[in-house]
């Protein structure tokens, strides 16, 4: 149990006014939570403080090498007012296996858990309460040892920030159109792609900008080595509906191990679904889109909950999938996982923490 200090803003900022269009990422709340780590002494001044600037030499490690990792989950608030969190052991489990392989001193889960519920019960009343909106929580944790040589850090930083955030696309639930991409690739096996930290996502950004040129929301990654099978999105993981049956890729190594998708699986099972998590080669999408058997796609993530895909693109051919129009079960899914979120269906899960 982290002995947590509580510095309080004097200067508390504006909160965005009933129905201000958020976006997603942009506005931050009043205060942080903020614990450091020292070789030696372990994780230790544990505090939340007014948001606001660090102050890290130049010759930061993080700087140089990316030598950090990072989690994503989300705050709503109920009917009665009660704040929520979504499964956040998941994320503590998640950014311990992140933190072993980039060599970060790990976090006990329940501290990562308290840290998270402390600082979103500080700032409950910057959690928006319109449809479609919640509170983003953004966890991270940089290496700031002065150095410029190639080496693990021996002291850290672990910041949990917020954002009260609207949806993650600009379309909302209107289906995207993604990308496939064709030249270059994010992870491969042995990497870092099941570990949620900056590189990846720097490595990802070339062929974001050239998919956004061409008109697609995102990328969807292939593997790195056949560069045949289909891996995930640059925010999300992907599932397909092919002959009645939901297939996503299995996990290999080089996707990220998404809680939503986790979720997804057990909601689908729970409906009596058939789910394969399997290698999908973009071939056999391309067969069963042209023989109608391509049903729905939609991907999957906490920024990007469930978001349809109405058109995939590789190389010369153009897949427009349910017409473009959201399917039945996206739909259904996305009712039931942000009804579960908000705490407006039954929880069978037990998935809902209530701060
Ligand atoms: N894949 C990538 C690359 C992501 O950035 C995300 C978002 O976190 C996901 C998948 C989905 O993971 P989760 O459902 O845990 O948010
Ligand atoms: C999330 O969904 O939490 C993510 O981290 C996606 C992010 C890259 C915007």
């Amino acid at each position: 149990m982290l002995d947590i200090k509580v510095t309080r803003t004097t200067a508390p900022k504006e909160k965005p006014k009933k129905g201000e269009k958020l976006g997603f990422g942009h506005i931050f709340t009043d205060h942080m939570f903020v614990m450091n780590y020292t070789e030696g002494k372990g994780w230790h001044d544990a505090r939340i403080v007014p948001y606001g600037d660090l102050s890290l030499a130049p010759s930061s490690m993080v700087f140089h090498y990316g030598q950090e990792m990072f989690e994503g989950l989300k705050a709503y608030k109920d009917a009665d007012g009660n704040a929520r969190l979504f499964r956040p052991d998941m994320n503590a489990k998640r950014a311990n296996e992140s933190n072993k392989r980039l060599c970060i001193p790990e976090i006990p889960e329940e501290d990562f858990v308290q840290a998270v519920s402390e600082v979103v019960k500080i700032d409950k009343d910057w959690i928006p309460e319109e449809e479609g909106t919640s509170l983003y929580i953004r966890p991270f944790v940089i290496a700031t040892d002065s150095f410029l040589g190639v080496a693990p850090s021996k002291t850290y930083l672990f910041i949990v920030i917020l954002s009260p955030s609207g949806a993650y696309y600009e379309s909302g639930l209107a289906p995207v159109g993604i990308w496939i991409e064709d030249e270059y690739v994010r992870a491969v096996k042995g990497g870092m792609g099941f570990a949620k930290t900056g590189g990846n996502y720097a490595a990802s950004l070339i062929a974001q900008v050239k998919a956004h040129d061409d008109g697609y929301s995102q990328v969807l990654w292939l593997d790195g080595v056949e560069r045949k099978y289909i891996e995930e999105v640059g925010a999300m993981n992907i599932f397909f509906k092919i002959d009645g049956k939901i297939v996503t890729p299995m996990l290999n190594g080089s996707i990220l191990p998404g809680i939503t998708r986790n979720s997804v699986i057990q909601i689908c099972k729970s409906w009596g679904l058939e789910v394969e998590e399997r290698r999908i080669s973009v071939d056999e999408l391309i067969a069963a889109q042209k023989e109608g058997r391509l049903e729905e796609c939609f991907g999957t993530g906490t920024a990007a909950v469930i978001s349809p895909v109405g058109k995939l693109r590789y190389e010369n051919d153009v897949m427009v999938i349910n017409g473009g129009e959201i399917g039945e079960i996206s739909q259904k899914l996305y009712d039931t996982i942000t009804g579960i979120q908000w705490g407006k269906c039954k929880d069978e899960f037990n998935w809902s923490i209530v701060l």
